[in-house]
């Protein structure tokens, strides 16, 4: 029990330090801006002990939407050159400067959670942001889905949020590393053990990526039509359908004034358009490298978000479920981030293998919804656990619980907060 209260106290200390005025950093010296996603998922865990706080960590982040509708993936309000790549290779000119593509778009859940649970002044706060909810789905749908498949892309793996992950091993064959890419000093390995970062061969591909959209003025069309990666995802493509959902919802929640139909086609589509990711040989829905049509191998945390997503028929997530639950019974410690029966599996090597409390909190939600209530119990669980055992790190090892990569890591305690961690005990 005194364990859990420290924890607690430690994670609700973890948010505090990492608040830069306004919005959170993921972690002092590693990132050193406001990430996208990580600034959703701080709101929930700030909401347990200041619900304006939590909001003012979404607002500064839709602040930097872009005129287009974008939530770009970092904001660099400004330079820190511990960082690589900051603002002057991203070159967004933008005004904050950010980088020039999003991440998994959670906003809107998140909001839609807040929202439900809140009072007026949350109600006020919906409100005015959802207007700029709606342009970032429609963003999403337009630029990333151009000719209407139902499977929306990404350009950078980063966009995934699941960097490095075997997905995008498939899409980072196809880009030809030009010979003007010049000398670069990369600062993730100045901060952590290189093993569990991504390959220098990795990130020459991951800049020249940049290096087309900077090029190109980040026109969006050119890049989704002619860039050097484009990629279906289900971690994107399933946070968008249940955040079309939530969205809808939101509306109908805040008795606004919308396109209701818009959303509904968006979700009818999607669910059509999901199909296209399912891989019978693995039991799962998997990346999809969109100019080939070629199909990732194996099963990742991102495939367990058909539940959350409500993808796919009652077969195929029976099939899934059942893959879930084998892949547990290996892991001391679950959801890994990349199928451990599988040869390409590293346990402590980033979105390779190791398990992330995000994807967790996520995973758990559509698991519960769909009836499997005793597998969602133990991912929350480990999200508990873990950080009781190693504490707040940015994610671990599913063999050993081992904490790796950046310490006091802002998602990692905000979903320990808002899981509960330490509630019982009555110390946030
Ligand atoms: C890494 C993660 C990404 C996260 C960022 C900041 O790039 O892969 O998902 O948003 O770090 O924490």
């Amino acid at each position: 029990m005194q364990k859990i209260r420290q924890s607690a106290e430690r994670a609700k200390e973890i948010l505090l330090a990492n608040d830069r005025g306004g919005y959170t950093v993921p972690t002092a010296g590693l990132y050193p801006y406001q990430w996208n996603w990580d600034s959703i998922f701080a709101a929930l865990g700030f909401a347990v002990f200041d619900r304006a706080r939590a909001w003012q960590e979404i607002e500064t982040l839709f602040d930097a939407q872009w005129a287009d509708g974008m939530v770009p993936h970092i904001v660099f309000r400004k330079n820190d050159p511990s960082y690589f790549p900051g603002p002057g290779i991203w070159q967004s000119n933008t005004d904050p400067m950010s980088s020039g593509h999003s991440q998994p778009p959670v906003a809107a859940s998140v909001i839609l959670t807040l929202a439900k649970t809140g009072g007026a002044d949350d109600i006020a706060r919906a409100r005015r942001l959802f207007p700029k909810l709606v342009a970032s789905h429609r963003w999403w749908h337009d630029y990333r889905d151009p000719d209407r498949t139902g499977l929306v892309g990404i350009i950078h793996p980063w966009e995934s949020g699941r960097d490095n992950c075997p997905d995008w091993d498939l899409g980072m064959d196809r880009i030809v590393v030009p010979d003007d890419l010049g000398p670069y000093h990369r600062r993730d390995t100045d901060h952590v053990d290189a093993d569990e970062r991504p390959t220098v061969q990795q990130y020459d591909r991951y800049l020249t990526i940049v290096k087309f959209g900077r090029e190109c003025g980040w026109d969006h069309r050119k890049i989704a039509a002619e860039g050097p990666f484009f990629m279906a995802d289900p971690g994107v493509q399933f946070t968008l359908m249940r955040g079309d959902r939530d969205l809808l919802e939101l509306g109908n929640l805040l008795g606004e004034d919308f396109d209701a139909g818009e959303i509904e086609d968006w979700i009818a589509l999607s669910k059509e358009g999901a199909q296209q990711m399912w891989r019978p040989d693995a039991g799962a829905f998997v990346a999809r490298e969109l100019r080939s049509g070629d199909l990732s191998t194996a099963l990742t945390n991102a495939s367990m978000l058909a539940f959350y997503a409500d993808a796919g028929t009652p077969e195929q997530l029976a099939e899934l479920a059942g893959h879930g639950g084998e892949i547990l019974d290996i892991c001391e410690y679950g959801f890994p981030s990349w199928d451990p029966r599988d040869e390409a599996f590293e346990s402590r090597r980033y979105w390779r293998g190791p398990v992330w409390s995000v994807m967790n909190y996520m995973i758990a939600i559509g698991l519960e919804e769909h009836g499997h209530a005793a597998m969602a119990a133990r991912l929350r669980d480990d999200c508990l656990r873990l950080p009781d055992r190693s504490g707040f790190y940015e994610y671990f090892d599913p063999m050993t619980g081992e904490g790796l990569g950046g310490p006091d890591f802002t998602w990692t305690a905000a979903i320990y907060l808002t899981l509960g961690g330490g509630r019982a005990a009555g110390d946030v």
